[in-house]
């Protein structure tokens, strides 16, 4: 038998998509599923939009595209970096990719040897590990358990970096915790970050989805001086509803970014040009559909914590961005479900016997690296998300 590259053997299946396929399976079945499991934004961008792919359709050159990415895309998104605030870039600062996590594939690729060390706090996305582990890189867990809110520590941070840290890979705000860094979080993780020589990729693609005011913030603002090695990853998967679109951004340091286009031309030569027309009217377009999203999934947010705090035991930290909640859960371990006589001594028991016994589906924190916990997002059509979170009430008062 011939054998595959090793690399390929340390890649595994992702939990999130097993838990939705399962989820997809009972429903075939006519089971009354309901599901809080992938983090798939449950609406479509807005008119304008499908306008534009119209026409670029009519209009279609049929050619290959820039390794960078189409000029105007490259602008429009400068246009909105500006709008956060962060001014001075220019389209060699750039790159596109098919989505974020090809962009953060492509950055781990040209930033990491084998055996160097990436950095990144627990929870974290499922995605940074799997791709740490295909490229063989070295991971540095910085744990941030619900005591600390999920958050990071300056002081942490500072234990954790060391000369020999290639990369930090921050996420603000968090998949799956929803946490948000403030301003002053912020500025005092960057007082941390200007004493060590590493790169700093900072993966926040749910920067227009931050509630309660408390604003978007990132390390360049707080201290321009790390301009020069950190590297911002935005997407349009989620702000615009616009996942199957595969659209990724990164704008960082000219060399960073050159790399990337370099890998664009070995790997995909380009995305697609309608995909890029209809981008760029996505993000220089009316942006009603984003804001109306936004504050949708606050109050969406507020209803699942409102039921969680009712459930003796559960903690949760209030999120304040994206669209999940990730309440610690561990309460419920060493318990039997009543009604079913399952057994839960840990977080994938627990989801599986919540699926099974109330048809509604959640990922178990152990796929972020998070076991005491697990992710519920809440994307899912307004009618059922009171429902859902009825059951997971019941399904605890059911433990003994
Ligand atoms: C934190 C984070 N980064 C990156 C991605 C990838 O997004 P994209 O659809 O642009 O590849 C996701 C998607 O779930 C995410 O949650």
């Amino acid at each position: 038998m011939l054998k595959l590259a090793q690399r390929v053997g340390r890649a595994k299946p992702s939990a999130i998509m097993e838990i939705a396929e399962k989820a997809k399976r009972l429903k075939a079945e006519g089971r009354d599923v309901i599901s809080f499991s992938i983090g798939v934004p449950n609406f479509l961008p807005g008119a304008h939009v499908y306008g534009a792919a119209r026409k670029a359709l009519d209009n279609d050159s049929g050619q290959y595209g820039s390794n960078r990415g189409m000029p105007e895309l490259l602008d429009a998104f400068l246009a909105h970096m500006q709008g956060v605030g962060m001014d001075g870039y220019t389209r060699e600062n750039c790159a596109v990719a098919v989505g974020a996590k090809h962009i953060l594939y492509n950055l781990a690729e040209a930033l990491l040897d084998e055996g160097d060390e990436i950095a990144f706090a627990t929870p974290y996305w499922t995605s940074y590990m799997d791709i740490a582990e295909i490229l063989g890189a070295k991971v540095n867990l910085l744990p941030c358990p619900p005591e600390q809110n999920y958050k990071l520590t300056p002081e942490q941070l500072d234990a954790a970096l060391s000369e020999n840290t290639r990369v930090f890979l921050f996420n603000n705000p968090s998949n799956p915790t929803g946490m948000v860094y403030t301003k002053d979080e912020i500025a005092a993780l960057a007082d941390v970050l200007v004493k060590y020589p590493t790169w700093i990729i900072t993966d926040d693609i749910y920067n227009r989805m931050v509630f309660d005011g408390v604003g978007y913030h990132n390390f360049v603002q707080a201290r321009p001086e790390l301009r020069d090695r950190v590297i911002f990853v935005d997407s349009l998967s989620k702000t615009y509803g616009m996942p199957g679109w595969r659209v990724g951004l990164m704008a960082g340091p000219e060399t960073v970014a050159k790399a990337v286009v370099t890998l664009n031309s070995n790997h995909i030569t380009n995305i697609p040009e309608i995909v890029s027309v209809a981008a760029t009217a996505a993000l220089a377009g009316p942006q009603d559909v984003p804001t109306e999203k936004c504050a949708e999934f606050q109050r969406k947010r507020d209803e699942v914590l409102a039921v969680l705090s009712e459930i003796p035991g559960v903690v949760c930290p209030r999120p304040q961005g994206a669209f999940y909640v990730f309440p610690d859960i561990s309460c419920a371990f060493g318990k039997t479900h009543g009604p079913t006589g399952m057994k839960i001594d840990n977080d994938v028991d627990f989801c599986a016997a919540l699926l099974e016994a109330k048809g509604v589906a959640c990922v178990p924190g152990s796929a972020f690296g998070e076991p005491r916990s697990l992710r519920i997002s809440y994307t899912c059509p307004t009618p059922q998300l009171a429902p859902g979170m009825q059951r997971i009430k019941e399904f605890f008062a059911e433990l003994g």
